[in-house]
């Protein structure tokens, strides 16, 4: 606790949480299909291997994640011409030239009819609000596991998922670096 009586709490886990406001909390009082705390008082995660923890994931996303690392399924991107369409040649130069999608900016634009070809455990992506991410890498990390993601994410749109469940939690932090690039639906 701070001197001032608030909490000064700053790990790189409540930096992944979203402040409290107004928006998320106040205003949204029962979080219809919230799935925290079901009959009987147990919580539906699932058990994460070691080194699998939001502290685990924060270091991998903000260090090596940082190279591009976690990210999959750029090949497919490129070999794309649909997406080379709507993309700039700069932004695709770059992506072939190994800048992780996070970087690019403006960033990329990504179609459905692209976003379906990532549906799988070992190329995962998904979208959250109108933006596309790779969350391949995160699934293991997932405290709600692997299978929900793989089942109402992967290749789709996910955010009503995403919502349902828990809208307090910052994704835009904890998938800052597996970042894709624009959704056009
Ligand atoms: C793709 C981005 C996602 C991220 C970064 C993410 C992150 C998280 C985090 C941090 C928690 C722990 C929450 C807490 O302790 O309060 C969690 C739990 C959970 N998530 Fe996700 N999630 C994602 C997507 C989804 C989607 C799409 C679904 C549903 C279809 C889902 C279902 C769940 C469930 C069921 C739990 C366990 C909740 C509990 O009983 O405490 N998540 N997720």
């Amino acid at each position: 606790m701070a001197s001032n009586g608030q909490n000064s709490d700053n790990s790189a886990f409540s930096r992944l949480m979203k402040p409290f406001s107004s928006s998320n909390t106040m205003s949204t009082p029962a979080q219809a299909g919230c799935s925290t705390l079901r009959g009987g008082g147990y919580r539906n995660k699932v058990a994460l291997k070691p080194g699998h923890s939001a502290m685990d994931w924060s270091v991998l996303s903000n260090n090596k994640g940082k190279t591009g690392i976690l990210i999959t399924g750029i090949k497919k991107l490129l070999s794309d011409p649909e997406v080379a369409k709507i993309n700039s040649p700069q932004a695709l130069m770059a992506l072939q030239h190994g800048v992780p999608s996070f970087k690019i900016y403006p960033p990329l634009k990504i179609t459905m009819a692209h976003l379906k070809q990532h549906n799988t455990a070992d190329d995962c992506w998904c979208v959250l609000g109108n933006k596309v991410y790779c969350i391949t890498a995160y699934l293991d990390f997932h405290p709600g596991g692997s299978d929900i993601l793989l089942k109402s994410a992967a290749g789709k749109d996910g955010t009503a998922a995403f919502e349902r469940y828990h809208r307090w939690v910052n994704y835009e932090r904890f998938l800052e670096t597996s970042y894709i690039g624009r959704f056009i639906p």
